[in-house]
């Protein structure tokens, strides 16, 4: 049987960002826990696929059985999606919220991850615990089955403008390494759990 693949994805879309290498912080650390269980890692970066504001004539909720997508970039989004078994997201917080384009990318899918595990990573000057607690709403809504452990890491106060600007602080760095690598840790132990587990829709609202 081929291995699991759990994809971590990268869901900033600024220009200039830090979230590659936030991406990258957490992958070291889940990298071993996960492979060593025999799931691979992909690497999957938002950006890349460019996805305008929700433009479908249809509802992703009807894709694949009802309707297909009308445009190339949800085609591709969706693709990329349902090829993974579980999945990290990696995500901002924007404004007290989910960052709109983080949103935007989960509005296009639906049947793609229903049932499938997600562990969710916020960061933020605060930890991006505001958006965290809602892209969980949004994603149990949808049936998948969230990990309970939800890191939420806070830049150091001088490095929030090196974040602004697209680089993760020196300080930060290092305060994450020691506060914050067991937490992730733990995510990347509850979503093993959850992969080993049947894909059944949680808390599913939507038929
Ligand atoms: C429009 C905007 C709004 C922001 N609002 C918040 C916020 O409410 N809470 C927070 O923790 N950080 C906030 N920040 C700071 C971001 O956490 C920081 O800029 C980080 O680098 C954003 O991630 P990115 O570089 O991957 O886009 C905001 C940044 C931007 C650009």
């Amino acid at each position: 049987m081929a291995s699991k693949s759990v994809a971590l994805i990268t869901m900033s879309t600024r220009g200039t960002r830090v979230g590659p290498s936030v991406s990258s912080f957490v992958e070291k650390i889940i990298e071993k826990p996960l492979t060593s269980a025999g799931f691979t890692i992909a690497n999957v970066d938002l950006v890349k696929f460019n996805l305008p504001v929700y433009n479908e004539p249809v509802a992703p909720a009807m894709v694949p059985d009802k309707a297909q997508f009308k445009y190339e970039h949800s085609r591709a989004w969706s693709a990329e999606i349902k090829k993974h078994d579980g999945y990290v997201l990696v995500i901002p917080e924007y404004n007290y919220s989910v960052a709109g384009g983080t949103k935007n990318a989960i509005d296009y899918l639906m049947n793609e991850w229903k049932g499938k595990p997600v562990a969710i990573v916020s960061y933020g000057t605060r930890g991006g615990t505001s958006a965290s607690e809602q892209v969980k709403g949004a994603l149990s809504g949808m049936g998948l089955r969230v990990a309970e452990t939800r890191p939420a890491l806070a830049f150091n106060q001088p490095d929030i403008f090196t974040a602004i600007g697209g680089k993760l602080g020196d300080a930060t760095l290092k305060a994450w390494e020691a506060e914050q690598t067991a937490n992730v840790a733990k995510a990347a132990e509850d979503l093993k759990d959850l992969l080993m587990q049947p894909n059944t829709p949680a808390n599913a609202l939507r038929p």
